[in-house]
């Protein structure tokens, strides 16, 4: 179906979509979702299609709070600590679903990932609703998470009849994966919640379980994440000089690269705040990506706090992955 994309902050509008069966985006903390009900096996279908994503690759609801999400999942302890001090916030569980959960929102899996977003306007959402919204990431596959509704807007104009607008992302990268084995917690996916925090909390290390990018066709494994200008990560200056006489777009941390023009040169944070450099990421990749640089240059940060997931979208949207 064609629509004629509106973008706006009317919450019944959204609302007036989603319980038609369709598809809107809507904002929440870490990334813009592209959202359906998700109880509803045709509206999920949808999600797939205009996302042009692999039918195995299971979504995940979003409920209002935690009383709704005991109607979705069978919880356990440790699961409940995390809920209660964590959600809302930009932390998913994956936990066993209950028979009301059909099989194409978990892509056949007997268990679903929940999270309870942490975004006024989208709370608002939820609790006009009386059912939860399966969202991915509103990018098409492949492609840079949205972290502005005008992102949303330039990827799937007519697709889709609205996009709920809720302003910049204030985490900017998607929620922290948790999952469990024999009822000890595992982490499929660094995101906005470090992983060090929640291991604090129950005082124990949780095991990384950390998904591999999805492989579309043999021979072809296709990033995640990724620019369409070919990325490629550097830790310092001495790694620059290998692309010498390039024209060369450069996302760095805190500090500009002496060898590349100013102008050329992005800066995820000058004031050296790794959630800064987070917020920042995925607009900063989607803006030089329409510079029409031979090559982006982003350097790695630091491994520690929400630095891991920054270093993980680096290492997905890295060229080397495609085409190989
Ligand atoms: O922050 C976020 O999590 C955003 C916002 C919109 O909430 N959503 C998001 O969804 O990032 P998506 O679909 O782009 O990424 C969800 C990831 C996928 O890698 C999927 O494989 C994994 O979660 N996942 C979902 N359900 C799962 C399950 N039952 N078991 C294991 N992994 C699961
Ligand atoms: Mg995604």
């Amino acid at each position: 179906m064609q629509f004629d994309t509106k973008v706006g902050t009317d919450i019944d509008e959204a609302a007036f979509w989603l319980k038609k069966g369709e598809v809107v985006g809507i904002p929440t903390e870490t990334v813009y979702g592209l959202a359906a009900n998700g109880l509803h096996a045709d509206a999920v279908a949808k999600i797939y299609d205009i996302k042009n994503r692999p039918s195995f690759n299971p979504l995940i609801l979003h409920v209002a709070n935690e009383n709704a999400l005991q109607d979705l999942v069978v919880n356990n302890k440790i699961a409940q600590v995390f809920m209660h001090a964590f959600m809302p916030g930009p932390l998913t569980l994956v936990l066993p679903r209950k028979a009301i959960v059909p099989d194409i929102t978990t892509a056949g899996l007997d268990t679903v990932g929940v999270r309870i977003p942490n975004h006024e306007l989208t709370q608002s959402l939820l609790q006009k609703l009386d059912f939860p919204l399966a969202a991915p990431s509103a990018n098409p596959s492949g492609y840079v998470s949205p972290t502005k509704a005008e992102h949303v807007a330039e990827n799937l104009s007519g697709k889709i009849p609205y996009v709920l607008d809720g302003g910049a992302c204030i985490v900017g990268l998607e929620s922290t994966i948790i999952g469990f084995e024999n009822g000890q917690p595992v982490c499929y996916r660094h995101g906005g919640l470090a992983i060090e925090v929640l291991e604090k909390l129950i005082d124990q290390q949780i095991p990384l379980r950390i998904q591999a990018d999805v492989l579309h066709s043999p021979g072809q494994m296709k990033s995640h994440y990724a620019t369409n200008t070919p990325l490629f990560i550097i830790e310092n200056e001495e790694d620059i000089k290998q692309w010498k006489g390039k024209h060369i777009g450069c996302i760095v941390y805190d500090q500009f690269m002496s060898e590349i023009p100013h102008e050329n040169q992005m800066l995820l944070s000058p004031d050296s705040d790794l959630h800064t450099a987070a917020k920042n990421l995925f607009q900063a990749m989607r803006e030089m990506d329409a510079r029409g640089f031979e090559m982006i240059l982003a350097q790695k940060v630091q491994n520690t706090g929400i630095g891991y997931a920054i270093n993980d979208r680096l290492q997905r949207a890295q060229h080397h992955l495609k085409n190989v």
